[in-house]
């Protein structure tokens, strides 16, 4: 199989070949600007690694990839509106740089040319991506919309953030890979099992960009750091330590989560030295450690090459040790 670094290089020259600014400009260009700033190419090279791991060119899956990265970008255009996120991949946000109603708006199109990608796919294989892209969407759709919700509610369950980060982030990462299995023609059952892969590993990398909003490195993370304590999220770390902390932690976590203090540095630093104390931290990086191995585990059953499974082993593996 190709190498992770390999799949890259080609799907970024794909993108770029595809991008282009045309009229009106303050339609397409936060379009090539979000969609040329960067980022992991995470989801669209995990389409070609499944495309390929099950015995099709991976060129044939390039148009599933582009459009999974582009809905991507669409999602992080409107999500940093509403998480009123200043900073994405080191540079101001597409609201920032613009305005809210170009955000909007551009983020709209953007997720129509998403769809309008699998229209380079005959009837068939048309019909499976496209409907497993709705499915998916709305269920993004779905946990943005808890994610939101939770900002202001303080009674939220670990089993709620769990569905909340499925739908949110984890089900886009087992439907990149799903239509990999698809244009590949795969049996039904793999590609439930890649899907499942791919939401497994999804949730763990939802745990650790929690993780990362907290306790990642300023100079390098490319988002504001602390920018879900922010805005009152209810992640993990939060919920972890409501339920380790003593009556005194608990109390001054949740005092703080139901004022916008002046001082945000204060806040932020409070809230982390809690997020150290009450172990929260350290569970929460052996929950990403077990959905990491939970993704593994199902592998197991997949009828493919030791060489292919031990490649995406290694991929998991990267995401879990990542700093940005
Ligand atoms: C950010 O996704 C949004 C989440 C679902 C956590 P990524 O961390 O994959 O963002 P980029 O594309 O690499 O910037
Ligand atoms: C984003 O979750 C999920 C989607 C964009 C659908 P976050 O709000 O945690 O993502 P970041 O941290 O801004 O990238
Ligand atoms: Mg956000
Ligand atoms: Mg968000
Ligand atoms: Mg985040």
């Amino acid at each position: 199989m190709h190498s992770v670094d390999y799949f890259r290089t080609q799907f970024i020259s794909y993108l770029e070949k595809k991008i282009f600014t045309k009229e009106p400009i303050n339609l397409y260009a936060p379009i090539s600007y979000i969609l040329e700033l960067g980022g992991k190419r995470l989801r669209p090279v995990l389409t070609l690694m499944s495309a390929e791991i099950f015995g099709a060119d991976y060129k044939k899956s390039l148009d599933a990839a582009l459009a999974i990265e582009v809905f991507h970008n669409f999602s992080l255009v409107h999500d940093d509106i509403m998480d009123d996120a200043p900073l994405r991949r080191g540079k101001p946000s597409v609201h920032e740089k613009w305005n809210i109603n170009t955000g909007i708006l551009s983020g709209d199109a953007m997720l129509i040319n998403a769809y309008q990608l699998f229209e380079n796919y005959e009837s068939e294989t048309f019909r499976a991506l496209a409907q497993l892209f709705t499915k998916t969407a709305i269920e993004v759709c779905e946990g943005q919309q808890y994610d939101m919700d939770f900002e202001t509610r303080d009674d939220v369950t670990i089993s709620e953030y769990l569905k909340m980060i499925d739908y949110k982030t984890a089900v886009l990462v087992g439907a990149a890979m799903k239509m990999g299995a698809i244009i590949a023609d795969a049996t039904l059952e793999d590609q439930n099992r890649i899907y499942d892969f791919g939401r497994n590993l999804g949730i763990a990398f939802q745990l650790q960009d929690d993780y990362l909003d907290a306790f990642g490195n300023p100079e390098t993370f490319g988002k504001q750091v602390g920018g879900d304590i922010i805005e009152n999220k209810k992640t993990y770390l939060y919920l972890k330590a409501l339920e380790l902390g003593t009556n005194e932690q608990i109390r001054e976590l949740t005092d703080l989560y139901s004022i916008q203090p002046n001082d945000a540095n204060h806040k932020i630093q409070t809230v982390k030295e809690v997020f150290l104390e009450t172990g929260a931290v350290d569970n929460a990086k052996e929950e990403i450690e077990a959905y990491t191995l939970k993704a593994f585990k199902v592998l197991e059953a997949l009828d493919i090459t030791e060489e292919n499974k031990n490649v995406l082993k290694e991929f998991g593996n990267s995401l879990m040790q990542r700093e940005v």
